[in-house]
């Protein structure tokens, strides 16, 4: 098992990870929590047989409260975190009881979140279950809901105290998803560490016959990839704001498809759209959007027309003009905050270092047209 020091500023976190090591997660798990009574177990309905060694371990120590979800983008919402909250109440959960997130990058945003408010903050434990949980969402101490207006509007800041995953965990995801959910990894490929690309490519190309090396690789790649900028910026709020290259059109288009385009898919379509907007505005050569273009290309995306052709421009719209990161930056009421890259690794930047740009919208949207329409590479 492999123990990697996740710091957020000065706090540290281990992230335990590695393959057939349940034994080893329940113990940790246990010794986290060895002076509480119980603890709160969210668990996403899908990995209920992953969870099953987890759950006996620990119960064997502790009162272990099971709350299930359906992991839905619909069901992110405050009433889901308000359930988790009561029932943890009800059932007699304390302050010492830990909150144990199993599941994808949703449920450990819920259980996050829940785990940040019950009784102001209890100790978070994520077991990750998803390459975005996994690889990227873990890596954060960011927790939100959706709003109606848009994703994960409504949140706040907890760093998990123990993350663990047994990656084997990961084998149950279906193919297409498992290639659309390393998308988070290409992103921090080309916005972060572009000198990884050989790595990543060995790593997508392995999941079928190597998986498990491929996990690891892929583990060690996202923790490498985000951690020295969280040791610097641990709130996300300054050069780490380039985690979300490829997000500004990504979470609209999860919004604008409620769902039907999974998180990593549509930061797939997100960072060609960015990359594109890139391009038309003069900042990035062309040569390096075909880049984008070679590299997602290894994630066996559905065609663009089928995917982004249904989207309704009007409605994309207005779900853009609520992207969280407007406030950052000044941005006129026609205008999307968005990273753009010069080149992979390097962000344009305002003067004050965080790397956003107000872009107008037109731009954006003629962006995402060329990509809808399979333009925009060299052979386009
Ligand atoms: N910094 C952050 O906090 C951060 C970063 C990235 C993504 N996110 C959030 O994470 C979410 C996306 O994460 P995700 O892609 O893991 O989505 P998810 O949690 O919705 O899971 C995707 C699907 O996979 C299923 N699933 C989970 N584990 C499985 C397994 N082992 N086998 C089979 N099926 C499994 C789920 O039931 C769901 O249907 C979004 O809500 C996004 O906003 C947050």
């Amino acid at each position: 098992m492999h123990v990697a020091d996740v710091r957020f500023g000065e706090r540290g976190t281990d992230y335990l990870y590695g393959v057939d090591c349940v034994e080893e997660i329940v113990e940790a798990v246990a010794r986290l929590a060895e002076n509480a009574e119980s603890a709160v177990f969210v668990v996403d309905r899908k990995v209920l047989t992953h969870a099953e060694p987890v759950l006996a371990g620990l119960g064997r120590r502790m009162a272990v409260h099971l709350f299930v979800l359906d992991a839905a983008e619909r069901h992110k919402r405050l009433a889901l975190v308000e359930a988790i909250l009561e029932y943890a109440v009800e059932r007699g959960a304390d302050r010492r009881s830990p909150m144990v997130a199993m599941g994808g990058g949703l449920t450990g945003n819920v259980a996050g979140l829940a785990a940040a408010l019950l009784f102001r903050g209890i100790r978070l434990v994520h077991l990750p279950t998803t390459p975005v949980a996994a690889f990227d969402s873990v890596l954060s101490q960011k927790q939100a809901v959706n709003l109606s207006a848009g994703k994960n509007l409504g949140g706040t800041y907890l760093p998990p105290s123990l993350i663990a995953c047994d990656l084997t965990w990961l084998t149950s995801i279906p193919r297409r998803d498992l290639l659309t959910g390393v998308a988070e990894m290409a992103k921090n490929v080309l916005a972060m560490v572009p000198p990884e690309e050989p790595t990543f490519l060995r790593a997508v190309a392995g999941l079928e016959h190597r998986p498990a090396d491929s996990f690891v690789a892929l583990c060690r790649l996202g923790i490498e990839a985000k951690l020295p900028m969280l040791l610097r910026d641990p709130r996300e709020r300054g050069e780490a704001v380039i985690f979300e290259y490829g997000h500004t059109v990504g979470h609209a288009l999860e919004i604008v498809t409620d769902g039907d385009v999974s998180h990593g898919e549509a930061i797939a379509w997100g960072m060609l759209v960015a990359a594109e907007t890139s391009a038309m505005l003069g900042y990035l050569d062309r040569s390096e959007v075909d880049r984008h273009h070679r590299l997602l290309a290894r994630l066996r995306l559905p065609s663009p027309d089928a995917r982004l052709g249904p989207v309704d421009r009007t409605v994309l719209r207005t779900v853009l003009r609520g992207d969280n990161k407007r406030g950052y930056l000044a941005c006129g009421a026609e205008e999307i905050p968005m990273v753009l890259l010069a080149a992979p690794g390097v962000p344009v930047t305002q003067a004050n270092g965080r790397p956003l740009s107000a872009v107008p919208e037109k731009i954006v949207l003629a962006a995402f047209d060329r990509v809808a329409e399979g333009r925009g590479r060299a052979d386009g």
